[in-house]
């Protein structure tokens, strides 16, 4: 948009950069500034416009934007126009991602490399390489604590090492996520450092108070995100004298975003990744980035306008490059994170599904769909420009976060839900076969979240413990049965690695101390790779579970009805235990699948005649997608055993 003042602020702005970065030639630059001027200079005239210095801080930012641009090399700024021309590319069915620790996956860097062709084998073409940047090696919250946003941690590797490994993923047409720990920073990184050494203008890069009063006051409506490791959200340091804002560790101090210097270094780093090959940068914990007394701190609107204002700058150099919102907030606020628009993302194009995530848990302990069915009915449309990340584990906790109004909906008391299913999955019940650990429990409020592997969880632990071949089977249908419903759903599937071939818990972890105190190291394992081999031994639960997401991932390929355009309906079938949705392919006429998955262990049948006619889906004449074959009926009921699923389509297709 023109408007007159932002106008002639960038006329003057670009008279005023200097002489070196006005040399080159940076046409599509300018035409990426001039259209997102207007926005960038709303914005952040609405976060910093009352500060004396606000013109030089804007100079500042343009100059940091346009220097990233003449960095970016030549075939980066080649895919940023081919995404441009096709810019719904990243809703494609096509795409299926894995997240991994470099150290825990393959020992290192160039050891992912070197494991690529094992990623390929199962399909994946999205590789999330969790954080690898610098950080104490023992206050490191798995690689979020980060001491310098612009370099490898020796244990990882090298910047030449991301390099090779970025260059090897293009060549494969392989996508590469990095993450950016945008709301904090290690208490060793050097802005902390010099914060401690009494400099002021790193004090004012976090939030720094003299005494408690400011804390205390925050400390009245602010929750506790490491209740048991990690108390109270301030820290006291010795050297400064002062307390320091810490909402997650100790040794994570919040970076203070009302400060401009902090977001023009964050834009930066944004950029600097983005050069360095990333195509997806992940935002961790977007939803703290803003601080209010009387507030919990999480979802305020200048962290949506932070947002923003980082996408349109990142759109001006990088435009190839798409940001996932880490936001694991109530449903309602998830969908935000999109940014409130008509159709495009104006924030992140692809956020965590935290809601089906934790509605799929749910979903395996009571054994049935109620409240998955509620949850997901109940989740606001997204938009048609950005895309979910669906996922069954990841290195986190599972929290569930899902709503109250649709736990009272499903049948059931929150309260008494919630302790369910947290005892459900920590083994307090001897009917249970999860083998989870709680995670996060605060004993003041009662919560609690919970860790372990999905093998683990799922109950197949226990299973290979009891030697019950038919135990051991049925926890690798769940698991299949998880998997086909985030290959399915809609957006981006995200496995976790490991899950791909049934890895247990790893109890390592309590061998060292500054991870015993983390439970969530349990589900962060180290790849057995003599485990892995088992891939190939017909009839070992590796290969059960491995040939199964193959298979999955290969089928969900060809399915153009699993592409994410709004394109599902949730279907009313009578069967609480039964999930069942179908997925449309609005630019390929008549398309549709239909998905069913039995959460139960007995077999469950479906009236097909009660589900209507959709668009004249014959359901006479049903082919199971995935197993090639026709599915089992009884009459004209759809028999779906135990655990399983479909991905029906009609005999047409
Ligand atoms: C994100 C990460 C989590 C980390 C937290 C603090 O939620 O996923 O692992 O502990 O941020 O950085």
């Amino acid at each position: 948009m023109y408007e007159q003042v932002a106008h002639s602020l960038l006329n003057k702005i670009l008279d005023r950069l200097q002489p070196d970065i006005q040399k080159q030639d940076l046409r599509h630059f300018y035409t990426r500034l001039g259209a997102n001027f207007y926005a960038i200079h709303s914005l952040f005239s609405h976060l910093y416009g009352n500060r004396s210095d606000f013109e030089q801080q804007v100079v500042r930012l343009v100059e940091t934007m346009a220097s990233r641009y003449i960095e970016r090399d030549e075939e980066l700024r080649r895919i940023d126009k081919a995404r441009e021309e096709d810019h719904n590319w990243f809703l494609s069915q096509e795409i299926v991602g894995m997240a991994l620790y470099a150290d825990g996956f393959a020992g290192d860097l160039q050891g992912v490399s070197s494991r690529v062709n094992y990623l390929q084998e199962l399909g994946i073409n999205m590789l999330h390489v969790m954080p690898v940047l610098k950080c104490p090696e023992k206050a490191s919250d798995g690689g979020y604590a980060v001491s310098d946003f612009r370099d490898i941690d020796p244990r990882f590797g090298t910047l030449e090492d991301i390099r090779t490994l970025s260059q090897k993923l293009r060549r494969r047409e392989m996508l590469l996520t990095l993450d950016v720990v945008v709301n904090h920073t290690s208490d060793q990184h050097e802005w902390a450092m010099r914060a401690r050494a009494g400099e002021q203008t790193y004090q004012d890069y976090y939030y720094v108070f003299d005494n408690r009063d400011v804390p205390d006051m925050f400390e009245e409506t602010l929750p506790e995100i490491f209740p048991e490791t990690s108390p109270g959200n301030f820290t006291y340091d010795p050297q400064m004298q002062k307390w320091a804002m810490t909402v997650f560790n100790s040794y994570q101090w919040d970076l203070n975003y009302s400060n401009p210097a902090v977001f023009i270094e964050m834009v930066d780093v944004l950029l600097f990744w983005a050069n360095r090959g990333a195509d997806i940068l992940r935002l961790d914990a977007v939803a703290f980035l803003w601080k209010k007394v009387g507030t919990i701190c999480q979802n305020e609107r200048e962290a949506h306008l932070i947002l923003q204002l980082f996408k349109d700058c990142c759109q001006v150099t990088a435009p190839g490059v798409l940001f996932i919102a880490e936001a694991i907030v109530a449903p309602v606020e998830i969908i935000k994170y999109f940014g409130e628009d008509a159709v495009i993302a104006k924030e992140c194009e692809i956020a965590y599904n935290a809601t089906f995530m934790a509605l799929l848990w749910d979903a395996i302990a009571t054994k049935n769909a109620k409240l998955l069915d509620q949850g997901i009915r109940n989740l606001p449309d997204k938009l048609d420009r950005a895309t979910w990340l669906n996922y069954i584990r990841c290195h986190d906790d599972i929290g569930l976060g899902f709503d109250d109004v649709d736990i009272v909906a499903a049948g059931y008391n929150p309260k008494q839900h919630r302790d369910f299913l947290v005892n459900y999955f920590t083994g307090v019940y001897a009917d249970s076969p999860a083998r989870g650990q709680p995670f996060g429990r605060n004993e003041k409020t009662g919560d609690a979240r919970i860790s372990g592997s999905l093998a683990s969880l799922i109950g197949l632990e226990a299973a290979i413990e009891s030697g019950d071949e038919a135990r051991i089977q049925a926890s690798v249908n769940k698991i299949l049965l998880l998997h086909s419903m985030i290959m399915s759903f809609g957006g981006i599937p995200l496995i976790y690695y490991g899950d791909e071939i049934g890895t247990l818990n790893d109890r390592s972890f309590l061998e060292d101390e500054a991870k015993a105190i983390d439970s969530r190291w349990m589900h962060r394992p180290k790849t057995d790779w003599a485990k892995a081999e088992r891939r190939r031994q017909h009839g070992s639960v590796e290969q059960r579970i491995f040939d199964g997401v193959q298979r999955m991932i290969a089928v969900r390929k060809s399915i153009p009805e699993f592409a994410d355009f709004n394109n599902r309906e949730l279907l009313e079938t009578g069967n609480p235990h039964l999930f069942v949705f179908m997925r449309h392919a609005p630019m390929l006429g008549n398309g549709r699948v239909l998905v069913v998955g039995n959460f139960d262990s007995a077999p469950q049948s479906l009236a097909l005649e009660d589900l209507g006619n959709r668009g004249n889906f014959e359901y006479s004449q049903l082919r199971d997608l995935y197993s090639g074959e026709a599915p089992r009926m009884f009459k004209s009921q759809l028999v779906v055993p135990p655990y399983h699923f479909y991905w029906l389509s009609d005999a047409r297709a």
